[in-house]
């Protein structure tokens, strides 16, 4: 696992960006995981600015989600393909027929789970892997618990979560309960991972993941055993390192 430290927000977005941008000039039909949040926005903007300097393209590329609401259509404002659209793939060359979110309105949960695990391994794995990282340790809605899901699967947001969220909608009770995501293991198939943090609120996470024992508590410390693993968080989110 490597650790890059930057000053702040907007460092680590560019950190991120270039991680991202190598691997989509080393393989242009590469497959990108990708993240929602406050987090990589900074990120996904670098990417749409180094696409309109013609430094990427997207036109071969294929992504896939770490998660998404459920229940919810894609035409909520709040929703995570919703998001996609509007902070990259409305701005950049990709075939949004490549572009995978899980379904937030799936009527058989299960097969819709099993066919978005089933897709990764189709398009031959995640080439990188973009994940922010839970105030309490999760990651994508892998909740801190005693036992982990492996694959995609339904899960309940816990209250830390539904509170950290509630600012995106008009009121705690209108913040989904539900949500599709990733398991560990999906986000451990693929070949590199890269976790964003910014900000004092997410140092205790952050201190959990590196300093911890290795622990469901704190799904993020998981990802330290990932053979390629990278950490980019600026000095605020270290601060307790
Ligand atoms: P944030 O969320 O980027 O909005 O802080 C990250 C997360 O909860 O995984």
């Amino acid at each position: 696992m490597k650790v890059i430290v930057v000053k702040n927000y907007d460092e680590m977005s560019k950190v991120a960006a270039n991680h991202v941008a190598d691997v989509m000039k080393a393989k242009p039909d590469c497959v990108l995981g990708l993240a929602t949040g406050d987090t990589p926005i900074g990120m996904y903007k670098n990417l749409i600015e180094m696409y309109k300097n013609g430094e990427i393209d997207f036109s071969k590329t294929t992504s896939v989600n770490l998660d998404e609401y459920y229940p919810i259509t894609p035409d909520n404002d709040q929703s995570y393909r919703y998001f996609m659209n509007c902070n990259l793939f409305d701005h950049v060359n990709i075939d949004k027929a490549k572009t995978f979110v899980p379904d937030g309105q799936a009527k058989d949960v299960e097969a819709h789970c099993k066919a978005y695990e089933d897709r990764i391994d189709d398009l031959g794995g995640v080439d990188i892997q973009v994940l922010g990282i839970g105030r309490n340790g999760h990651i994508g809605f892998n909740e801190p618990d005693d036992e982990l899901i492996k694959g995609t699967h339904l899960t309940a947001l816990t209250q830390s979560t539904i509170e950290a969220n509630s600012r995106f909608f008009a009121s705690e009770a209108d913040v989904p309960k539900h949500a599709l995501t990733m398991g560990i293991e999906s986000v451990f198939k693929a070949r590199k991972v890269i976790v964003l943090a910014s900000g004092a609120n997410k140092a205790e996470a952050i201190r959990a993941m590196l300093k911890g024992n290795i622990s469901t508590k704190c799904p993020a410390s998981l990802i330290c055993l990932h053979p390629d693993a990278v950490i980019i968080c600026d000095e605020a989110a270290y601060s307790l390192v």
